[in-house]
């Protein structure tokens, strides 16, 4: 098959390059925004096209030829939809819509929309299904529920062969520092306070970068059309408990954490239930204890990847959002 993979400079786009890559030809669309590098595809083959999901002409010149779509592209942190929402409602509604017209005028077989479990909202016991309601809290999340609907219209309407893939909170290596999990892992490494949102209770189920990364490539190629499946880590955390691990991980102690402002709208929990994708054949291979050790690793051990963040645009965006110059 020849993939068009969208957003795969980022984090989770660039696992997936990786796996999809040893089977598939792969052209990867990305606009290279703050969160995009080049160098996240290092050893990946493949052929890149620079430019936005929601500009036409981009989108048609990577897409021709492809037998299939696989859509990361997205601004995927919640504070600074918060923020500022205009670049979400930008790439999730408007470029999700760009991609799904051209996958139709093109004949593309197949459309993959890589979505998130907050398009169901918070859940205090139990775990959401794929027909739990579609219930955002944030900007982001409630444009990332936009793009879903927009992909099952295309189903409904014009009989698209799409399918959604609803991930847990991904971690692992090259995850933009903004992130809970380098961010204070990056913080610790320094010695720097790490700072943890209201009372630290609120619950994340931890999924793998590369678990997820399968079970999109599984879904992909076995999902049936029209359906979503989510994909949920096998460990839920308190933020408060992986500050705590991260701080063993690092040999730093506890006087470190700073409780602060609290998000606003913060999501308490989130769980899945990932049945449906079990019953095609996926697993998590990683749980939390070995996927966080092995990330923590890695940011200990890759310093030319997140220098260059640490003194750029990463900088201006800690200091806005955490009211204090990185570092102090
Ligand atoms: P990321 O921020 O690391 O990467 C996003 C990538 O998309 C970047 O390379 C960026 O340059 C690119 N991009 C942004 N706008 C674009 C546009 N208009 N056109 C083309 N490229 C554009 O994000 P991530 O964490 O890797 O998330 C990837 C996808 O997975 C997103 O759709 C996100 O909603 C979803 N998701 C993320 C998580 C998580 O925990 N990070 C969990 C579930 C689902
Ligand atoms: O659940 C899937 C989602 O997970 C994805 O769709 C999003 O793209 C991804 O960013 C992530 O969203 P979260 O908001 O859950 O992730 P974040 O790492 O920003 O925060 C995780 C938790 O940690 C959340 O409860 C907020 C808290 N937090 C975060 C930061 C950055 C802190 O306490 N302090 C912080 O400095």
């Amino acid at each position: 098959m020849k993939l068009l993979v969208t957003g795969a400079a980022g984090f989770i786009g660039s696992a997936y390059a990786r796996l999809a890559a040893a089977e598939h030809e792969i052209t990867v669309l990305d606009k290279l925004t703050y969160a995009g590098r080049r160098e996240n595809l290092d050893g990946v083959e493949h052929s890149f096209v620079h430019g936005s999901i929601a500009d036409p002409g981009a989108v048609r010149e990577a897409m021709e030829g492809c037998d299939a779509v696989v859509n990361f592209a997205a601004e995927s942190h919640v504070d600074r939809s918060i923020a500022g929402q205009d670049p979400f409602v930008q790439t999730h509604v408007i470029g999700t819509g760009v991609l799904l017209d051209a996958v139709r005028e093109l004949g593309v077989g197949r459309y993959l929309q890589v979505s998130t479990d907050e398009v169901y909202g918070s859940i205090d016991d139990g775990s959401f299904t794929e027909s739990s309601p579609l219930d955002p809290s944030s900007p982001y999340s409630a444009t990332k529920a936009a793009g879903d609907l927009l992909v099952s219209s295309h189903v409904h309407t014009h009989g698209l062969e799409a399918v959604i893939c609803r991930g847990s909170n991904n971690y692992g290596p090259r995850q933009y520092p903004e992130k809970l999990i380098p961010l204070i892992t990056l913080n610790a490494l320094h010695g720097d306070p790490l700072p943890v949102y209201g009372d630290g209770r609120q619950v994340r189920n931890w999924l793998f970068v590369e678990d997820f990364a399968r079970a999109i490539h599984l879904v992909l190629q076995k999902g049936e059309p029209g359906a979503a499946y989510n994909v949920g880590g096998p460990d839920e955390c308190e933020n408060i408990e992986v500050v705590r691990r991260v701080l063993e991980l690092t040999g730093r102690e506890e006087s470190l954490i700073e409780h602060v402002a609290d998000r606003l709208g913060h999501d308490r929990r989130y769980s899945l239930s990932s049945d449906r994708v079990r019953a095609l054949g996926w697993e998590a291979r990683v749980q939390f204890a070995e996927g966080l050790e092995r990330t923590v690793s890695w940011y200990r051990d890759n310093e030319p990847w997140w220098g260059p963040i640490r003194s750029g645009e990463y900088r201006e965006w800690y200091e806005r959002q955490y009211g204090r110059p990185l570092g102090e």
